[in-house]
C-alpha cells in the first residue's frame, strides 16, 4: 500500500517516482520491490548544506534554498530537485534542477505554511518545514 507523495527507487537503475494517488499494489522496478525514500531532518555533519531553508528574497517573496550554506551545484554532485507541498498534501509544487544553476524554488502563495524536501544526488533526501 502506498501513500500520496511518497517517493520509491529502484536501487538497480535508478529510476525514482512520487505517487501521485495511491493503490494496494507494491511498486516493482528491474524485477524487485522499489525503496521507499525516507528524508533525513539532520545529520551532525551535512546538516547545514542540505536542510531546506525557507527565507523571504530580495523580491519579497517567499523561497527555499537548500542548506544554511549553499549547496555545491557541480556536475558530479547537485541538488536534483526541490519539491514544496502543502501541510494538508493537496499542493505539490516541483522545480528540477541542473548543474550551475542556485539550488533555490519560489514557494508558491496557495501553499501556505509549507513542507520542502530536496534531492542531493550523492546525499539523498531531507526536509525541512517552514514555521
Ligand atoms: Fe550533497
Amino acid at each position: 500500500m502506498t501513500k500520496k507523495l511518497e517517493l520509491y527507487k529502484c536501487d538497480i537503475c535508478g529510476n525514482l517516482v512520487e505517487v501521485i494517488l495511491s493503490g494496494e499494489g507494491e511498486l516493482v522496478c528491474c524485477g524487485q520491490p522499489m525503496q521507499l525514500m525516507s528524508a533525513k531532518h539532520n545529520d551532525d555533519v551535512m546538516n547545514e548544506k542540505h536542510v531546506p531553508v525557507f527565507i523571504r528574497n530580495e523580491l519579497g517573496k517567499d523561497e527555499v534554498r537548500v542548506g544554511s550554506m549553499p549547496h555545491p551545484m557541480e556536475s558530479g554532485h547537485y541538488i536534483m530537485f526541490i519539491e514544496t507541498i502543502s501541510p494538508d498534501y493537496n499542493r505539490a509544487e516541483l522545480q528540477y534542477l541542473h548543474p550551475g544553476e542556485e539550488a533555490k524554488m519560489l514557494i508558491g502563495e496557495k501553499l501556505g505554511k509549507t513542507l520542502a524536501r530536496e534531492f542531493c544526488n550523492l546525499h539523498g533526501l531531507w526536509e525541512g518545514e517552514r514555521d
